[in-house]
């Protein structure tokens, strides 16, 4: 239940009606008892200025803001946060006191506490990492890792050229490798990420073979539908500690819901079982 007091935040997205939040938001809300309420809100690209104008207007406190609105919206927003410019997209905002709108990026928190949370003796700065994918999800997972302190990233992708271009972007630290040479890089890395569509639900496997990765490697991805994709399976299959995508999703929650509601939340099982119940 919501008073007329109640604190007001959601997700824009087109469309939105598949996205988790509103159920993992609403969870938080209720195990919280707070007075608040998160709805999807539907905008299409036209849109999108006037929606994010009209939230400030509306008395919200903010938003997350996911596809395809994530590059757009930065153009609505007074500040965007370092983070948040150098991944080139903004999925939080946040409505200040004085009614100014900060794009915030949370995805490479919320990438970096779903490892740490797993607690599998990964530490950044074990060893070089091995990232597979180029596209906006990479850079997300770069940026965390550059911060994070890993030593070395080898950065394959099948369009050589995108990963040679998040190289010159990031980081000196940066491979960049086709991906015909992932399978060698396997040699020697600490942590392997797949940031690539490849391994989600209708799209095919990300087909590689692990054996040169070290068994004692963390194995991620950032697919979790489904929430054992194909490369999880062979990794633990051979022994190596392996961490599935969902926790990103939660994890990067945490600091919207916390700017908008007050109340820093906790990621545990009991809010896992109810996003994956929908
Ligand atoms: P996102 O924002 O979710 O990262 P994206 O920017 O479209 O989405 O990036 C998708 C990534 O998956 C890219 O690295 C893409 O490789 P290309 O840069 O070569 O397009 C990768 N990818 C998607 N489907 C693939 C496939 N069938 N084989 C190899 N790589 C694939």
């Amino acid at each position: 239940m919501i008073t007329g007091a109640a604190k007001l935040a959601g997700v824009i997205g087109w469309p939105v009606s598949h996205s988790k939040s509103p159920v993992l938001h609403g969870h938080w809300l209720s195990r919280h008892g707070i007075d608040g309420a998160y709805i999807p809100m539907a905008v299409a690209p036209d849109n999108l200025p006037r929606a994010v104008h009209g939230l400030r207007a509306l008395g919200f406190r903010g938003c997350n803001v996911t596809v395809p609105h994530k590059q757009a919206v930065m153009a609505c927003c007074d500040k965007v946060e370092e983070d948040a410019k150098r991944i080139g997209a903004v999925n939080t905002l946040v409505v200040e006191n004085d009614g100014s709108l900060t794009g915030r990026n949370t995805d490479g928190i919320g990438f970096l506490q779903n490892l740490k949370a797993a607690d599998t003796g990964w530490r950044p700065g074990m060893g070089p990492a091995l990232v597979i994918g180029a596209g906006g999800a990479a850079r997300a997972v770069l940026q965390a890792l550059l911060d994070a302190g890993v030593p070395e990233i080898r950065l394959a992708n099948r369009t050589v050229q995108r990963a040679e271009g998040l190289a010159a972007e990031f980081s000196p630290i940066i491979d960049p490798l086709p991906m015909t040479a992932a399978e060698a890089a396997m040699d020697g890395c600490a942590l392997l990420v797949n940031t690539s569509s490849m391994g989600m639900t209708g799209q095919p496997p990300l087909n590689l073979r692990l054996d040169a990765l070290p068994r004692t490697a963390l194995v991620t991805d950032i697919v979790y539908a489904p929430l054992r994709t194909p490369l999880l399976e062979d990794a633990a299959q051979r022994g190596n500690p392996t961490v599935d995508g969902l926790g990103m999703l939660l994890h990067q929650a945490v600091p919207g819901f916390e700017a908008w509601f007050g109340i820093r939340p906790n990621v545990d099982g009991a809010l896992r079982a109810a996003v994956l119940s929908v």
